[in-house]
C-alpha cells in the first residue's frame, strides 16, 4: 500500500473516496481547513436533511462533492463528543476499515482530525489508523477455490489528511505509519497460520514458516531441532506429547539480531500444538476443530519477529517455538506415565490434555542458554482463563512486578488487553504427586493459576512472564478466525524495548 501524508484535498490529487468521521453534535469544525468551503457546506446540508445523527457504528455515504476529485465522503459516526476517547477511536477506524472494504475502495484519503480530540495523541492516531487500514486486507483463501482468490481486497493508496503537514511532520508521521504496517503484517501472518487447518499447519509448516521470514530478512537467523536431537537434548516431556502423532515434533529457534551483540535478548516462548484432541485424555468432540487454534502462541511468535524485522528494531530477541501434534494412539502417553524433563525434574502425567505446559516447560529450559533478560511465553493454555476473562483479556502471571508493569502499559497502549492472575505460593502445593517431582494438573478450581505454577518450577533463574491467550487467539461462531493476538502487545512492548532509531 502506498502512503502519503497532505493538508489539502486539492485538484493535484488523484480521485479517490474521503473518510469523515462526525461526532452525535454533528459539527465538522475540525475538518474545514482540509477540505474546499462548498465541499463542507454539501456535507453539512445533507448532515442536516438526512437520518445520519453521528451515532457510533452509523455511517452514511455521500457523491456529488463539490471537489471532483472526490468521488464519495463516508461519514463515521463517533457517538457523543464527552464519551470519545482511544476505545471509541479504534471501534471507528476498524468501522471504517470495514467500509472500505465492503466498498472495494482503492485509493482512500483519511480525514484525520476529525478522529481525533485532546484525549488522542495524534502520532498514536496514525499507527492504528495504519494498523486497521493495513489489516483490511486479510482474506482467508488458503483451502478455498480460485475464484475466491481471484477477488481479493487491496488498497492502493492510503493518503492520511491533517491539518498542519509541515515537511518536519512528515518524517514522524511515516515512522508511526510503517508501525502500524509493520504490526498489521504481523497479524495477518498470526492469524493465517492460525486459519490454517491442522493438515496444512504441521509443525514441519511452522518450522518452514520460521525458515522463509529468515531468508527474507539477514537479521533473522533459524534453527530447527529435529526430535533425536531433542531427544539428546534430554527433552522427554516435549516429546512425550507428540508421541502419539505422525507428525514429528519441531523445536523452532529464530534470533533476531538488531542491537549490539552482547546485549542480552528478550525471548518470546510460543505454545505450537498444531492439533489438540487431549490425547488418551480425549476432548468431547463438539467444537473440537477449533483446537487447531492450540499453535497461536506460536504464531503470536512469528507474527511479532515478523514485525520487528520489519521495523529493523535496535534490540535482540530469540523465539522458541515448542510444536507438537498432541494425538491418542498405540504410540501415545498414558495418563500416569512419568517423564523426566529436561531440567531433571519428573512430571507425572495424569492429564494428557494439559499437554501445552509439557512441551513449554522444556523449551523454557532450553531458553536459559541464551541468558534472556525477560522471557514472555504466550500459550493457548487453559480453557479456564476464559471462564476468568473470557474473550477479552489474556491473562499474565509472572515472577516479576516490573516486567508485569511493562507489558500492562503496553498493554494500554496498544488496548491488546492483559489481566492479571495471582501466583502464590499457596497454589504450589496442588501440583504435589505421589509418584514424581510435579503432576502436570492441580484439582479443580484456578486452572489457568496451576498452569502458570506448574511453568514457573522452570523458569527460577530468570525474569519471566506467561500470557494465556486461550479466550483472546480467536473468535469463535459466525466470525470464527483468529485474531493476531498478542502480535500488537507483544510488537508494542519491543518497541519499548528497543534503543531508539
Ligand atoms: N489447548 C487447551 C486449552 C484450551 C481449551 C484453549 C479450550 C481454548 C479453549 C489445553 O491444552 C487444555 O486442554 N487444557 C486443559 C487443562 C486441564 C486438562 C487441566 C483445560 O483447560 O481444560
Ligand atoms: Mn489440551
Ligand atoms: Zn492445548
Amino acid at each position: 500500500m502506498q502512503y502519503d501524508l497532505i493538508s489539502n484535498i486539492t485538484s493535484n490529487n488523484t480521485k479517490g473516496s474521503a473518510i469523515l468521521g462526525v461526532f452525535s453534535d454533528k459539527s465538522i469544525e475540525n475538518s474545514t481547513k482540509c477540505l474546499g468551503a462548498s465541499d463542507i457546506s454539501k456535507i453539512k446540508e445533507i448532515i442536516k436533511t438526512s437520518s445520519f445523527i453521528g451515532n457510533l457504528n452509523q455511517s452514511l455515504c455521500i457523491y456529488d462533492i463539490p471537489n471532483k476529485k472526490i468521488e464519495k465522503i463516508y461519514l463515521i459516526g463517533l457517538g457523543k463528543k464527552e464519551e470519545y476517547g482511544e476505545k471509541k477511536f479504534i471501534k471507528s477506524i476498524a468501522a471504517a476499515s470495514k467500509i472500505c472494504k465492503a466498498e472495494n475502495l482503492k485509493n482512500i484519503y483519511i480525514l484525520v482530525n476529525s478522529f481525533i480530540n485532546k484525549k488522542i495523541e495524534e502520532n498514536w492516531a496514525i499507527r492504528n489508523i495504519s494498523i486497521h487500514m493495513n489489516g483490511a486486507d486479510y482474506d482467508y483463501s488458503h483451502t478455498k477455490n480460485k475464484t475466491k482468490k481471484q477477488n481479493l481486497y487491496k488498497i492502493t493508496k492510503l493518503t492520511c489528511v491533517l491539518k498542519s503537514s509541515k515537511n518536519s511532520k512528515k518524517v514522524s508521521v511515516k515512522k508511526y505509519f510503517k508501525q502500524g504496517e509493520a504490526i498489521a503484517n504481523g497479524i495477518k501472518l498470526a492469524k493465517n497460520l492460525g486459519d490454517l487447518p491442522s493438515n496444512i499447519c504441521t509443525p514441519t509448516y511452522l518450522a518452514k514458516t520460521a525458515q522463509s521470514l529468515a531468508k527474507n530478512n539477514k537479521n533473522i537467523n533459524v534453527k530447527i531441532h529435529n526430535e533425536k536431537e531433542m531427544k539428546s537434548m534430554g527433552m522427554n516431556c516435549l516429546l512425550s506429547v507428540g508421541s502419539g502423532s505422525e507428525e514429528p515434533s519441531k523445536l523452532i529457534t529464530l534470533k533476531y539480531n538488531g542491537a549490539n551483540k552482547n546485549d542480552k535478548p528478550i525471548a518470546l516462548v510460543g505454545k505450537g500444538i498444531t492439533f489438540d484432541t487431549g490425547g488418551i485424555s480425549i476432548k468431547p468432540s463438539n467444537g473440537m476443530d477449533e483446537m487447531k487454534y492450540d499453535m497461536c502462541g506460536a504464531a503470536s511468535v512469528l507474527g511479532t519477529i515478523k514485525a520487528i524485522s520489519e521495523l529493523n528494531l535496535k534490540i535482540n530477541v530469540v523465539g522458541v517455538i515448542a510444536s507438537a501434534e498432541n494425538m491418542p494412539s498405540g504410540s501415545a502417553t498414558n495418563p500416569g506415565d512419568v517423564v523426566t524433563t529436561m531440567s531433571g525434574q519428573t512430571v507425572e502425567i495424569l492429564n494428557t490434555d494439559a499437554e501445552g505446559r509439557l512441551v513449554l516447560c522444556d523449551a523454557l529450559t532450553y531458553v536459559s542458554k541464551f541468558k534472556p533478560k525477560h522471557v514472555i511465553d504466550i500459550a493457548t493454555l487453559t480453557g479456564a482463563v476464559l471462564v476468568a476473562l473470557g474473550k477479552v483479556a489474556s491473562g499474565i502471571l509472572s515472577n516479576d512486578e516490573v516486567l508485569t508493569q511493562k507489558l500492562k502499559n503496553s498493554s494500554s497502549v496498544s488496548h491488546d488487553y492483559i489481566w492479571e492472575l495471582p501466583m502464590w505460593e499457596e497454589f504450589q502445593s496442588e501440583l504435589d504427586s505421589n509418584f514424581a517431582d510435579i503432576a502436570n494438573i492441580g484439582k479443580r478450581y484456578a486452572g489457568t493459576i496451576t498452569a502458570a505454577c506448574f511453568l514457573s518450577r522452570f523458569t527460577e533463574e530468570y525474569s519471566w512472564a506467561h500470557l494465556d491467550i486461550a479466550g483472546t487467539a480467536w473468535n469463535e461462531g459466525a466470525n470464527k478466525g483468529g485474531t493476531g493476538r498478542p502480535v500488537s502487545l507483544l510488537t508494542h512492548f519491543l518497541l519499548e524495548n528497543a534503543k531508539s532509531l
